[in-house]
């Protein structure tokens, strides 16, 4: 698959200001943004809008301002084309960023994607394109949310996951004894006691005083671990061709490393730009669906809480 252009708006320094994202501040700006991206991107692609086969947009999960601003501009450029629109799901999006940098004929089911952003940290068996089975996922906080809640409270910038990523390069992974929450061996996960954990340890230190590296290294260390470990027993349960992560938190290095690590069959990830939140992923996902018929009707809803399966 060829990606023609993949032009992102990003919010964040807009969010950076209040420390996270506020959902009105986030809705009026895409209604500022999209149209000027849409024609950037069609013009980075050398594309006229007569050139489209489909629009694709993402239904859900996400903030319901947001989605609706998008899927009223998809639905106006269908109807004015007279093209099919497709409504994805955001989670299939981040799966299906994988196809975009791989060999396509490469790429053998059944595999593993484990999903870690913002919002989500979920394991699912692909017996086939949009063939899924939800093995688990998070019972709180998502492992990119721990690392955001972590990031702020060891005073790093927005977002929290790549300034410990970084910070942790210096820090001591073992400096730190934090839990690691094994759920009695299921496939779920849990990060918020991991967090009140970190945020404990800092409180014994004064401000000043804060060992920021040592305490980045080993939270992450200790979120790395529970990825590898409850993605490497599935990976053996299953017995699957190949490991794939995908989202915000697969852009980091420690997680890779160990998940290539401890696997031993191949571990795939996007590079960084298309791990985090992109437009390109949603059409990629559209593209498979697009190939196996699937059309939607212009009265398509948003879904806010949607879930994959
Ligand atoms: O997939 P994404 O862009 O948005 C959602 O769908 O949520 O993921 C954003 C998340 C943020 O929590 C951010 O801190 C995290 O991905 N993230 C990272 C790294 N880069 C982004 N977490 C850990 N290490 C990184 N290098
Ligand atoms: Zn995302």
């Amino acid at each position: 698959m060829t990606i023609l252009s993949n032009v992102i708006a990003s919010q964040t320094d807009l969010h950076a200001q209040y420390g996270g994202v506020f959902p009105e501040v986030a809705s009026r700006k895409h209604i500022e943004v999209i149209h000027p991206v849409i024609q950037q991107a069609m013009n980075a692609a050398h594309l006229g809008f007569e050139d489209l086969d489909c629009i694709a947009v993402t239904r859900g999960p996400g903030l319901v301002g947001s989605l609706l601003v998008g899927v009223n501009v998809a639905k106006g450029l269908a109807l004015g084309r007279n093209i099919p629109l497709l409504g994805i799901n955001h989670i299939e999006g981040h799966i299906y960023s994988l196809w975009l940098t791989e060999a396509v004929a490469e790429i053998e089911f059944p595999l593993l994607t484990l999903v870690v952003s913002g919002g989500h940290t979920e394991l699912y068996l692909m017996s086939d394109h949009l063939q899924y089975q939800h093995l688990g996922g998070t019972l709180d906080d998502a492992a990119g949310e721990a690392f955001d809640k972590v990031g702020r409270l060891l005073e790093l910038p927005y977002p929290g996951g790549p300034a410990i990523d970084q910070a942790a390069e210096q820090g001591n992974p073992r400096a730190f004894q934090f839990p690691r929450a094994g759920l009695d061996d299921s496939y779920n996960f849990s990060f918020s006691g991991l967090k009140t954990a970190v945020l404990r340890e800092a409180q014994r230190f004064a401000k000043d005083r804060l060992p920021v590296s040592d305490l980045a290294a080993s939270f992450q260390a200790a979120v790395v671990d529970v990825l590898v470990s409850k993605t490497a027993a599935a990976a053996q349960e299953h017995g699957v061709k190949a490991v794939h992560l995908a989202g915000g938190v697969s852009a980091n290095r420690a997680l890779r490393q160990a998940m290539a690590g401890r696997l031993d069959v191949p571990v795939r990830y996007p590079p960084p730009i298309l791990c985090t939140d992109n437009a390109a992923m949603i059409a990629a996902a559209a593209h498979w669906h697009f190939l196996h018929g699937r059309r939607d009707s212009l009265d398509l809803d948003v879904i806010p809480g949607l879930q994959l399966i």
